[in-house]
């Protein structure tokens, strides 16, 4: 039997693993984590992400060949192929601080397994990762290591929080960076053995390390760039009077654009796009390409444009001011159908309103509480580390509320903030929610869900992003 190990058990190595464990009853998988009560959750009947399906899938294999363990070093030692899916997340300190990757658990990852390995391994970065960092990886792998092969192979994960196990069934493709020698290839082949009792070999893709780790940080690229590119029309569209989903859909229908990822939006946010990039900034700088490092760097910056350009408009059009008002924000993870609050626009928004000293009311179906004040009163970039390093939550925050319901959150509100997606937010009785607000009553749909033509007829003040303005909006100071 193939034995696998995973180390890190977060929401790339957990449903990862779980799949391939589910779909190739002959591998055992084991995920190992340093952080116990992830482990242990993973353990338990309440698992440590909320990702559709998830449940499932891990039902089905836990103590059969799935097993979740603290026993890092134990497995590692005992693996045929370890797949290394710790987190990557951007300097905080020292050279390339704010832009960089930090490679501190890859690192150690890869000390240890050279310290307790005792057979050939084939190691995966499944991580996302600096192109070249394969080299460096390697030696430490092969530094003092005399008689033990180990093979590095680069496969990047593709899928996105809220459909992972969907993206894990059905890949668009699945990617393998190798050495071009015999050993590289050989281990291609191991590991795409294991992908091929469920993906079809034509999704497949086998490259070289470089063009596989590049690969990633491109693809993240692109998909953000596509993001800001819709998100700088939609300015335009405001004051323009055009309408950003007519002008996404008239594009879109263009074979060569296509219709996805065309939604304007308060911003993006998520682990990956914000990192993935500036790391991508930093290696263009450091590889002496300074009007490439520009060109991506403007995608996040268009980004934080999009986040600072919202709450200046519900500044704006609440007079100005929303000092002391009560602000509902609906949603507070960066997208529906995920508990993960990683660089999630609401943050930004959330912090620019109290900013202006605004009360805040929040609600989101699947984030905790502790989670919200940590995010809230956390710095920039120090949410991606462990959370045993992180510093602990606040016990309350000084004109935030969490609460357990959007009506709760609206009640008595001057404004509603809606910053993530949630079917829910679409299905509110609005003339219920008018009813139990101040007025004039104010609606900022950050996610163009609300049916705003049904809203304005109840009453409300609707702004939405990149579509022709209220008149009210209109007559407002400009929006810097
Ligand atoms: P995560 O933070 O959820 O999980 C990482 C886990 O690694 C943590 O539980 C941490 O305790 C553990 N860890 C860190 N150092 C360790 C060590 N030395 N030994 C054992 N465990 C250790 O991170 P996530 O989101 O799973 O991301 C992992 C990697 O995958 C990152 O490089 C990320 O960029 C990439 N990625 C993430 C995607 C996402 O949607 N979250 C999608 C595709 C790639």
């Amino acid at each position: 039997m193939v034995k696998i190990c995973c180390i890190g058990a977060g929401y790339v190595g957990g449903p990862t693993m779980a799949v391939i464990a589910l779909k190739c009853p002959n591998v055992q998988v084991t995920v190992v984590d340093i952080a116990e009560p992830r482990i242990n959750a993973w353990n338990s009947g309440t698992l440590p992400i909320y990702e559709p399906g998830l449940d499932d899938v891990v039902k089905q294999c836990r103590g059969k060949n799935l097993f979740f363990s603290t026993e890092v070093e134990k497995h590692v030692a005992e693996a045929d192929i370890i797949f290394v899916s710790v987190n990557t997340p951007t300097k905080t300190q020292g050279l390339g601080a704010g832009k960089a990757a930090d490679l501190t658990y890859w690192e150690s990852a890869a000390r240890m397994i050279a310290d307790v390995s005792k057979s050939d391994k084939i190691v995966v970065e499944k991580s996302t990762v600096p192109v070249k960092t394969a080299e460096a990886i390697e030696r430490i792998l092969t530094h003092n290591k005399k008689g033990i092969n180990f093979t590095i192979l680069s496969n990047p994960e593709f899928l996105a929080e809220g459909t992972a196990i969907q993206d894990l069934f059905n890949p668009d493709r699945v990617l393998i960076g190798g050495r071009e020698t015999p050993e590289g290839q050989k281990a291609i082949n191991a590991l795409r053995d294991v992908y091929a009792n469920w993906v079809p070999k034509e999704r497949i893709l086998c490259t070289n390390l470089w063009s596989a780790e590049l690969s990633k940080l491109a693809a993240n690229a692109f998909l953000a760039q596509r993001i800001s590119s819709v998100n700088a029309m939609s300015a335009l569209c405001e004051s323009t009077g055009a309408d950003v989903t007519q002008v996404s859909h008239s594009i879109g229908t263009d074979s060569r654009i296509g219709p996805k990822f065309l939604n304007a939006s308060v911003g993006f946010g998520g682990s990956c796009f914000q990192k993935d990039i500036l790391n991508l900034v930093y290696i263009c700088e450091c590889n002496g390409l300074p009007e490439v490092a520009n060109y991506w760097k403007q995608v996040v910056k268009v980004n934080d444009y999009q986040k600072s350009r919202f709450v200046n408009r519900v500044v704006s059009s609440m007079f100005n001011t929303v000092s002391s008002k009560k602000i509902a924000i609906l949603g507070f993870a960066f997208k529906k159908d995920t508990g993960d609050t990683r660089e999630t626009p609401a943050i930004d928004v959330c912090k620019g309103l109290l900013g202006d000293k605004a009360r805040l009311s929040i609600f989101d179906p699947q984030v905790t509480e502790d989670q919200i004040l940590k995010d809230l009163s956390m710095k920039k970039f120090d949410k991606d580390h462990p959370s045993h390093l992180q510093p602990a939550s606040p016990t309350s925050i000084k004109q935030v509320s969490i609460v357990g319901d959007a009506y709760e959150a609206i009640k008595d509100s001057h404004g509603i903030c809606i910053l993530t997606e949630w079917d829910e937010f679409k299905k509110l009785d609005y003339q219920k929610v008018f009813d139990s607000m101040q007025k004039p009553a104010f609606v900022f749909d950050g996610r163009n869900i609300v049916d705003a033509d049904k809203l304005r007829k109840i009453g409300f003040i609707v702004y939405c992003i990149g579509k022709p303005l209220d008149p009210w909006l209109k007559d407002m100071p400009a929006v810097a």
